[in-house]
């Protein structure tokens, strides 16, 4: 007989860099995906385009900000009526303050989107989970993966920005947030583990986007691999947590950096 219920896999931040390859990723592994993303024309663009290369399975977006508690409950309101499950959820993403805009008033500005950044990192994720691990837990089984960064281990190195990007500062959100992804992330996995729901962190130094070429060089020299990440570094580690092939991994903040950290 037909399994009546569909389980999913749900990437927040889906119409992003990185996000968009967590949604192909969750497809390749069979399941099922909703995507949630604040950035509209995106997002129903990327589905228009996942719709067109994983035909037979079930794809639902959202264009919702995740900071919002009504939201989450919306969705899972809906996901109950479907009987669609969740059973793998990752907390992508981010609010990340882009090179291109330079320190100057940085004070302002960072106490100005202080709460926002907190918000989307740390806040969702903590509502996402709440709302969707109470199924997991009946079912014994569930993953959850918490996107950090090599910040979440080292403090940033403002020199690679230097002379690069107009005087860019990483600002102080970004580092105590990624450090607080780790704390949430340890502290799900203590929670649920006894529900067979392992609960981890990547953190991915640089992937490579077409960055500029000083700054490439500049990092670079940080990092005993003498490379930046590629995407495909990212989607593999990915591919390997999600697969079901191991389930005894939890509460690990899983470092990608090419050996940036160690240094
Ligand atoms: N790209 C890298 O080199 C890199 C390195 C280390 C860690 N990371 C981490 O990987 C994750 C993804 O990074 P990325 O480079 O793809 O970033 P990105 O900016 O391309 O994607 C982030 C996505 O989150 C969405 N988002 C932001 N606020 C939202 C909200 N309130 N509600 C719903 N969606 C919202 C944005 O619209 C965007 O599509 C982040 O957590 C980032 O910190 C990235």
């Amino acid at each position: 007989m037909r399994n009546l219920i569909q389980e999913f896999g749900l990437v927040t931040g889906a119409s992003g860099f990185l996000g968009k390859k967590h949604c192909e990723t969750v497809l390749e592994n069979g399941q099922n995906l909703l995507m949630i993303d604040i950035k509209k024309k995106e997002l129903f663009k990327f589905k228009k385009t996942l719709e067109k290369k994983f035909p037979n399975q079930i794809i639902e977006s959202y264009n919702l900000d995740i900071t919002q508690a009504k939201n989450i409950k919306k969705i899972r309101k809906e996901f109950d009526k479907n009987k669609y499950l969740v059973t793998l959820i990752i907390n992508n993403a981010c609010i990340d303050s882009k090179p291109n805009t330079n320190s100057k008033n940085s004070y302002k500005k960072i106490l100005k989107s202080w709460d926002k950044e907190f918000d989307v990192s740390l806040k969702a994720s903590y509502l996402i989970i709440e709302n969707f691990t109470d199924k997991m837990k009946m079912l014994k089984k569930g993953k959850i993966i918490n996107i950090a960064s090599d910040l979440s281990l080292i403090a940033p190195n403002q020199k690679i920005y230097k002379n690069v990007y107009n005087n860019f500062k990483k600002p102080i959100t970004y580092s105590i947030i990624k450090h607080g992804v780790i704390g949430l992330t340890k502290y799900y996995a203590a929670e649920l583990g006894k529900y067979n729901i392992s609960c981890n962190a990547i953190s991915p130094s640089g992937v490579f986007n077409n960055h500029n070429k000083k700054f490439v060089k500049n990092l670079t020299g940080l990092i005993p691999m003498e490379r930046m990440a590629s995407i495909n570094d990212i989607v593999e580690l990915m591919r390997f947590l999600i697969s079901g092939k191991q389930n005894y991994i939890n509460g690990q903040n899983i470092v990608i950096d090419g050996g940036r950290t160690i240094i």
